[in-house]
C-alpha cells in the first residue's frame, strides 16, 4: 500500500453515484492466498446507525458471496477507467474457473490483511454490520422483478467503513 494514503471516510471527494456506476467496482473478500473479486455496478455510502458505511449487493450463486460470507472484512476497490477491460473480465467470469488477477493482469495487493488491487484509485475496507436478502414481496414498483428472471434475489450487505485509501 506504499502508493497509498489513508484518508477518514468524510475526506472522500468522490460522486457517490458515478463511484459505482460509471466507474465500476471490484469486491474482494478472502487473504492474498485465498480470495476472490468480482465486479460489481450496484452499491452505495452513506451513513447508518451513525458509522460510515457502504453498502453492496450480491447475488448467492456468485464465487465471491462464498468469500463474503466466510469473512467478517471486505475491500471495496474502485480502478480507474482505463482497467474497464479487466472489469469486464471480473464481472462475466467466475474465480471458480479463472485466476482474474492473471488472466487480466491487475495485481492483487495485501491491505491490513485484505485484498485490494495496486490498480485501484480508491479502496473502502468495509466491515460486516448487516446482511438482508432482497424479498420480493416488498417490491413496491413491479419493474424491479424484470432483474430477477433467475429469483437469485441479492443479498445485500452493510459494510462499515473502517479505513479508505486513496492515491
Ligand atoms: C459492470 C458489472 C457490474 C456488476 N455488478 C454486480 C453486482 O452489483 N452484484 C452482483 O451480484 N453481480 C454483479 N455483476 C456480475 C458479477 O461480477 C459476475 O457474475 C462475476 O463473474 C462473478 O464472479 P465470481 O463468480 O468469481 O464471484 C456485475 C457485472 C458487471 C460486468
Amino acid at each position: 500500500m506504499n502508493n497509498f494514503n489513508q484518508i477518514l471516510p468524510k475526506e472522500l471527494n468522490q460522486n457517490p453515484f458515478s463511484m459505482f456506476h460509471n466507474d465500476w467496482a471490484l469486491v474482494t473478500a478472502g487473504t492474498i492466498d485465498n480470495y476472490n473479486t468480482m465486479t460489481v455496478s450496484w452499491g452505495g455510502v452513506g451513513i447508518l446507525w451513525n458509522k460510515d458505511v457502504a453498502t453492496i449487493y450480491i447475488r448467492p450463486q456468485r464465487y465471491t458471496y462464498e468469500f463474503i460470507e466466510k469473512n467478517d472484512l471486505f475491500t471495496i476497490s474502485i480502478l480507474p477507467e482505463e482497467y474497464k477491460n479487466a472489469l469486464t473480465f471480473c464481472g462475466k467470469f467466475s474465480g471458480r474457473d479463472y485466476d482474474k488477477a492473471k488472466e487480466t493482469g491487475i495485481s492483487p495487493i495485501e491491505a491490513d490483511g485484505l485484498v485490494t488491487f495496486n490498480e485501484a484509485r480508491l479502496v473502502l475496507v468495509c466491515k460486516k454490520l448487516y446482511h438482508s436478502d432482497i424479498n420480493p414481496e416488498h417490491f413496491y414498483d413491479n419493474e424491479i422483478e424484470k432483474h430477477y428472471p433467475l429469483k437469485d434475489y441479492h443479498r445485500m450487505y452493510i459494510g462499515e467503513i473502517v479505513t479508505a485509501y486513496n492515491k
